[in-house]
C-alpha cells in the first residue's frame, strides 16, 4: 500500500493495539478468531513489542469515526479498528485530521503496469484539509496515519515526509470493484468529481514513493523509445513523472530563487534555471493542450486549449514520435536564473548539466512505469518557442515524447 510520504508497516511492526472490545453485532462473531490472533500475534510479535500494553475494556465500538484521516495512537483509551483485509488492529485518535468534509474530489483510478492491473484512490483536499495534512503529515513523520472508510481502518501507511499538496492517493487497498463497492456504501460516489477541478488548473495527484522495479532494473533495461501506441497514458502516471522530473521534495519558503524547494533532481546553486512544459495529446480525465508544470504546488496550468501534437512534430523537424506520442514534455531553460549567479560557465556549462539530471530522472522514472521516452533536441527553436508561446528569456532545450511502447 503506498502513499506519497507515506507506505504501511509490516504486518507485525507495531500493532499497538492489542485485545479484544466488545463490539455490539458483527464483532461478537469474531471474537473467538480474534482471540487466537492475539495469542499468534503475542508469539510472532512478542516482546520486541514495546507498545503492548495492559488489558481494559474501553468501549468506544459504539461511536462511528467519519470518513477521513486520522492520528493512529498507542493510547488504549482511544477507538480501536481492526485493519481492512488484516488480523492488525490499531488505536485511532478520534480528532480527525481531515474528514469527508475536506474532501474536494475522491476518484479510483485504475493503472497498468507490465500487463496488472492496480487501482489506486484518489482524494483530493480542500484547502483547510490541506493544511491540516500538511501540519498532520510534519508532525508524524515516522509514525503511521489511519484512513477510516465507513467506520473501517483501510490503511495505516507509515509517513516519510511532509506533505504540502492537499493529495492522497492509495494503492493497493482493494480492486477497483472493491473500492467502488467500499465508495457507494459511504454515499461519496454521489460527490466524486473529475480530478481536474478546472480545465484550467489541474492539481496533480500525489506521487508514489515506491515502484514496482528497483532504480538498477530501471537503468538496466532503459532505452529510448520512438514507436508508441494510440493510446492515452493516465493522469497518475503524468503526475509521477513530472514529479520525477522536477518535483519538490524538500519545501523550503526561505528563498525565493527556490521557487518552492528542493527538488528531486540536482540543479547549480539550487536555481532551478528549467521549467517544462506538457503537450497533452490523450492523457486520462483532462482536457488536450499545453500546460505548464509548477512544480511547487504540483500542478499544471493550462496555457494553450487545444492538441498541439502536429505543429510540436512540425517543429521538431517531422520525427513522427512526437505526433504519436499521447503526451510530450518540453524543457525550456531561463538562463538568467543561473547566469546571473555563475556567468558565462552558468551558460555553457550548468544549465544544460542541470537538464540532463533532470530529463535522466523522466527517463527512468518511464521505464519505471512500463512507458518509453527519447530524449529529443533536434527542433526548429524558433518555430518551436512560438508554438509554446514562449517569453523571450526561454529558450526550449528539450522535447520528450512519452507513451505505451509498440
Ligand atoms: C542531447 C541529446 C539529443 C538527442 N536528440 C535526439 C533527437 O532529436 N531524436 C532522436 O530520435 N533521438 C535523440 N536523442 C536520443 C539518442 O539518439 C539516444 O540516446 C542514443 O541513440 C542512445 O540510445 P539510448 O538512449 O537508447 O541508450 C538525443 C539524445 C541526447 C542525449
Amino acid at each position: 500500500m503506498y502513499l506519497y510520504g507515506l507506505h504501511t508497516s509490516p504486518a507485525c511492526a507495531k500493532p499497538p493495539a492489542r485485545y479484544m472490545q466488545t463490539k455490539k453485532t458483527s464483532n461478537m462473531k469474531h471474537t473467538f478468531t480474534l482471540a487466537l490472533f492475539l495469542i499468534i500475534t503475542l508469539t510472532v510479535c512478542g516482546q520486541g513489542n514495546n507498545q503492548s500494553k495492559s488489558e481494559n475494556n474501553i468501549n468506544h465500538s459504539d461511536t462511528v469515526l467519519k470518513t477521513g484521516w486520522y492520528y493512529v495512537s498507542d493510547q488504549e483509551t482511544n477507538f480501536k479498528r481492526q485493519l481492512y483485509k488484516s488480523s492488525d488492529f490499531f488505536y485511532i485518535n478520534p480528532d480527525a485530521i481531515v474528514t469527508v468534509e475536506n474532501f474536494e474530489e475522491l476518484k479510483i483510478t485504475e493503472n497498468e503496469f507490465n500487463g496488472n492491473k492496480y487501482s489506486s484512490l484518489i482524494i483530493r483536499f480542500d484547502k483547510q484539509g490541506t493544511e491540516n495534512w500538511s501540519i498532520a503529515t510534519k508532525k508524524s513523520i515516522g509514525n503511521q496515519l489511519a484512513l477510516i472508510i465507513d467506520d473501517k481502518l483501510m490503511s495505516v501507511p507509515k509517513v516519510n515526509a511532509q506533505i504540502t499538496v492537499g493529495v492522497s492517493s492509495l494503492s493497493g487497498v482493494g480492486t477497483k470493484e472493491e473500492l467502488e463497492e467500499i465508495l457507494k456504501q459511504i454515499g461519496v460516489n454521489e460527490t466524486v468529481k473529475p480530478i481536474a477541478v478546472s480545465d484550467e488548473i489541474i492539481y496533480l495527484p500525489t506521487p508514489q514513493l515506491e515502484g514496482l522495479i528497483s532504480v538498477e532494473k530501471a537503468l538496466y533495461n532503459r532505452r529510448s523509445h520512438r514507436n508508441f501506441q494510440d493510446r492515452e497514458i493516465s493522469l497518475e502516471n503524468l503526475s509521477q513523472i513530472l514529479w520525477a522530473a522536477y518535483g519538490v521534495t524538500l519545501p523550503n519558503t526561505d528563498y525565493d530563487f527556490l521557487r518552492g524547494g528542493f527538488r528531486t533532481a540536482p540543479s547549480a546553486g539550487g536555481l532551478y534555471p528549467l521549467d517544462i512544459y506538457v503537450a497533452v495529446g490523450k492523457v486520462s480525465g483532462i482536457a488536450s493542450g499545453l500546460y505548464k508544470y509548477i512544480s511547487e504546488e504540483h500542478k499544471m496550468i493550462r496555457i494553450i486549449d487545444k492538441d498541439i501534437r502536429l505543429e510540436l512534430c512540425s517543429a521538431a523537424l517531422g520525427q513522427p514520435m512526437v505526433k504519436e506520442a499521447p503526451v510530450s514534455l518540453i524543457y525550456t531553460a531561463v538562463f538568467s536564473r543561473t547566469t546571473e549567479k555563475y556567468g558565462q560557465r552558468g551558460r555553457e556549462r550548468y544549465v544544460c548539466m542541470d537538464l540532463g539530471h533532470s530529463a535522466q530522472n523522466v527517463y527512468l522514472q518511464v521505464e519505471a512505469l512500463g512507458l518509453g521516452t527519447c530524449a529529443s533536441a533536434a527542433f526548429s527553436d524558433s518555430f518551436l518557442s512560438m508554438i509554446l508561446k514562449l517569453s523571450k528569456e526561454e529558450e526550449p532545450l528539450y522535447i520528450m515524447p512519452i507513451g505505451h511502447n509498440k
